[in-house]
């Protein structure tokens, strides 16, 4: 199957060195195209270049030739940072920044055939400074470049001067709004957030910059996904160092000002960062992050590459609230299906059938009387992956301190998660494993906790449990996912 024993056989990873933000995404002449920030020559975080995979499903992912290297002495020595797509008379069109450690410039390259691409001889075609002096010259990144109504808009991560009053230096951490007509000419519109009294104002005060914004409509709601750097953890919400968040809101673009009804986290385990949407034809909009955290340890640096991507997650708005399901795709590699109905649990079982360490598990928890009440994943002799919901807090914790090869991070705390979900009779959860990958949807999306971990092969027991009382679990499924 695969030489490496870490890597995930359905979820895209990069094939060798290393890799961080998905870019560029977009359905493009028939694929959906998922380009990726990427430093081919070391595990490691380096100049960067865009990798490039194209998928027909969202689950086999081929890799294309390297699409942007860094060449250019407008982009010495950072590199190509990250942007987006657009089909420009069906060429594709990637607008990336130029990072120098003296600016930060969006740029532009073209391709004709989705796979060689040739930079823009007016590069760079938009630098902070020919904008405003409240823009940030030096952190000034990540656009995302759409069309609303008759125009073109970019999105770019930046510290910004006076939108929040007296600033550092460099400014808050905000998002710029640009306005062009043809997509070379920009002029700066204003600043997305605006510190709101209802609303911490930890997040108008940011020490670092919303990295990787995107502006997505998802059944008539505006949504702002934007990963803050350095986030201050609020209650449960943003226990990762760096936040990955989901505002909901509106926009306005003749000013730029984006009004927050709500903000939520768009995952609550441990590895998931720079998420980015795009749009299928048949109306979805998928999003996909890159399933690592910054400022940790990467145990596949050992096998010579670093760097996975989440399952592609289908978003829809209901009742005001973001939900994300997996790929309807995925559903076609299912194999050998197991079902099982209203299991009594007070202590410890395991299922006939139910194992694997590349699995769909699907099932409805009703905690009854039980003090905690959940399922022990990639289990073997030494390891286990712990995920259960404990009735006094009403949270949902995962717990990857004994799970294989121990994370190091600069949080105090890289092995615990929670979800808080209040008091529950029924808990429904939808777990993927793969390999090294864990991601369990909550409530048919409400929620999503996504982590890394690291067992040893032969690590394959899945078992249920509860502890102080007896649990029911109903409607367990267990499906292979197998990919051929
Ligand atoms: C986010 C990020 C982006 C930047 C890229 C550089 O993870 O820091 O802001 O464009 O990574 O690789």
């Amino acid at each position: 199957m695969n030489e490496s024993s870490y890597r995930p056989t359905y979820h895209a990873s990069v094939p060798r060195g290393w890799a961080n933000d998905p870019n560029g995404m977009i359905y493009w002449r028939g694929k959906a195209h998922l380009f990726y920030q990427h430093h081919p020559h070391r595990p490691e975080w380096g100049a960067m270049y865009w990798g490039h995979f194209v998928t027909e499903d969202f689950v086999r992912w081929e890799s294309l030739p390297i699409a942007l290297s860094p060449d250019e002495d407008y982009e010495a020595v950072h590199g190509c940072f990250s942007g987006t797509a657009v089909d420009v008379n069906d060429q594709l069109w990637l607008f990336y920044t130029a990072s120098r450690p003296d600016a930060q410039r969006q740029c532009l390259a073209v391709s004709d055939d989705g796979i060689s691409f040739r930079k823009d001889p007016e590069n760079p075609l938009v630098a902070a400074g020919d904008l405003s002096p409240a823009l940030s010259v030096r952190e000034f990144r990540d656009p995302c470049v759409f069309r609303h109504g008759e125009g073109w808009y970019m999105l770019a991560g930046t510290r910004v001067q006076g939108a929040a009053g007296d600033s550092p230096a460099e400014g808050f951490g905000n998002v710029a709004l640009l306005a062009s007509d043809d997509l070379r000419h920009w002029r700066y519109v204003g600043p997305l957030l605006h510190a709101q009294p209802e609303l911490n104002p930890a997040y108008f005060h940011l020490d670092g910059v919303y990295e990787c914004p995107d502006f997505v409509e998802v059944n008539g709601a505006q949504a702002l996904i934007v990963s803050p750097q350095r986030l201050p953890q609020m209650g449960h919400a943003h226990q990762n160092l760096h936040g990955a968040v989901c505002m909901l809101g509106a926009l306005d673009f003749d000013t730029g000002a984006f009004h927050i009804d709500s903000i939520e986290d768009l995952d609550s385990g441990f590895d998931f960062y720079a998420a980015q949407t795009l749009r299928m034809p048949d109306g979805r909009a998928i999003l996909i992050a890159w399933k690592e955290m910054w400022d940790r340890s990467f145990p596949t640096r050992s096998e010579g590459w670093a760097g996975t991507f989440t399952l592609p997650r289908e978003l829809r708005v209901e009742g005001g609230v973001l939900m994300q399901r997996p790929v309807r795709e995925l559903e076609a590699y299912r194999r050998d299906p197991v079902h099982r109905d209203a299991l009594i649990v007070d202590g410890e079982r395991e299922v006939d059938g139910i194992s694997g360490r590349t699995i769909e598990l699907n099932l409805t928890l009703r905690p009854g009387e039980s003090m905690r009440a959940g399922v022990r994943l990639f289990r073997g002799p030494e390891h286990e992956t712990l995920l259960y919901y404990e009735r006094a807090t009403g949270l949902l914790v995962f717990d990857r301190s004994r799970a294989g090869i121990p994370i190091t991070g600069r949080e105090p705390d890289v092995n615990r998660r929670v979800c808080e979900l209040g008091p529950k009779e029924a808990v429904r959860l939808r777990i993927f494993l793969d390999i090294s990958s864990v991601e369990v949807f909550v409530d048919g999306g409400r929620h999503v906790m996504t982590g890394n971990v690291y067992p040893d092969p032969g690590d394959t027991g899945v078992t249920f449990f509860a502890e102080g009382g007896p649990c029911r679990f109903d409607g367990i499924e267990k499906y292979d996912i197998v990919v051929e």
